[in-house]
């Protein structure tokens, strides 16, 4: 039985933001349900290429049925995306026309019974992306100190009621599913009037915590701008305002040629601008788009171009043949191929 389909969320403008063109080579890094990745299979072809990475090894099993037309144009592999250099010089996979992250979890998760991620289901308490991984949300929740917990909470929740809550906790410890924890918030907090469960923030803050969210966005978007070859396309899709600040001072800051403190009188740093904002305002989906997938509503898209000569270009990629990690590599990197992997896809004449 084919699995529900989590439905992608604002596929033209990610269509457009990468200029997806025929026998283009994208990185989708949060492979999910695969929606992106098969339209963008369909724009590029005839002779495009996928890399599809997941954390969660549901997932690229139900990406792989979804992409089984395209399966000689695509690699589907589940990692983490913080390991997005390593796996594009693993697989020969560079420099790319596009790499999209679209952030967060899929439906298939959120809906999934067992993953402990939704607080309106009876499950563990895990929220691990990857199963594989040791600490779980129950490890949190019933070692932490108050105080941590507090601060988590805060953190990655940005919830008022962070201390009210974490001392609930404590009190009602061991905490071993979703609905007791669902419940304790609920105690703690009292009956609030409210769009929002009174969970949704802490449920949010623990799974970022799980699965180091924060930490592994930023590490993977500056890895991501250096794959990308000539006006490549960087595309992010975030759901919450900690994602979105992460990637829009990313962008920000990548867009400037010097990050010198204000007030410098002459330039320090040695900065230069490596990506070009294309939407100075955030793209957001249509009221219509969030009437036939109201998870949609909490999306922010941000597009930005690579700036890079043909000289860097170049230069860029003999430096990543030179690493240890590559000449390490048993897939065997050779320059010459590989340049003239890059003639042909970018027409460098
Ligand atoms: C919103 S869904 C993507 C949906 C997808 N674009 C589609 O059209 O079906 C986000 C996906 O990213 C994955 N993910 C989140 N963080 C990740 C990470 N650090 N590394 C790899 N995958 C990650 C999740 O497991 C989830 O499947």
């Amino acid at each position: 039985m084919l699995a529900p389909v989590h439905i992608p969320v604002l596929v033209e403008e990610v269509i457009q933001g990468l200029a997806v063109q025929p026998g283009g080579r994208y990185v989708d890094c949060t492979l999910g349900g695969g929606g992106h990745a098969l339209a963008i299979l369909e724009h590029s072809s005839p002779g495009g290429q996928l890399l599809g990475i997941d954390a969660d090894p549901d997932a690229i099993e139900v990406a792989k049925q979804r992409l089984a037309a395209y399966a000689d144009s695509c690699l589907l592999i589940n990692d983490n995306f913080v390991n997005l250099e390593l796996i594009c010089y693993k697989y020969d996979f560079l420099p790319v026309h596009g790499i999209l992250f679209d952030l967060g979890l899929s439906s298939l998760q959120l809906n999934g019974r067992s993953r402990g991620f939704s607080f309106q289901h009876r499950a563990p308490l895990d929220m691990r992306l990857n199963p594989n991984q040791e600490l779980t949300a129950a490890d949190i929740v019933n070692t932490y100190s108050e105080a941590e917990l507090a601060h988590l909470i805060k953190t990655y929740g940005e919830e008022g009621y962070s201390r009210q809550i974490a001392r609930r906790i404590v009190q009602e410890r061991p905490i071993k599913t979703t609905l007791e924890l669902a419940r304790t918030i609920e105690q703690a907090t009292g009956r609030r009037r409210s769009k929002i469960h009174p969970a949704t923030k802490t449920f949010q803050a623990l799974r970022i915590a799980v699965n180091q969210e924060l930490e592994h966005l930023e590490s993977a978007l500056k890895q991501a701008v250096d794959l990308l070859g000539f006006e490549g396309r960087l595309v992010v899709i975030s759901y919450h305002s900690l994602e979105d600040r992460i990637v829009k001072q990313f962008m920000q800051r990548e867009a400037k040629d010097c990050i010198c403190p204000p007030g410098t009188p002459t330039c320090v740093c040695g900065h230069t601008a490596s990506l070009r904002l294309l939407n100075r305002r955030v793209i957001v989906p249509s009221p219509a788009e969030v009437k036939t997938n109201p998870r949609s509503r909490s999306a922010r898209l941000r597009v930005a171009e690579r700036i890079i000569s043909h000289d860097e270009h170049y230069n860029i990629v003999e430096k990543l043949c030179s690493t240890s990690e590559v000449k390490a590599n048993g897939n065997g990197w050779r320059r010459a191929t590989l340049l003239r992997k890059l003639r042909q896809v970018f027409a460098v004449s």
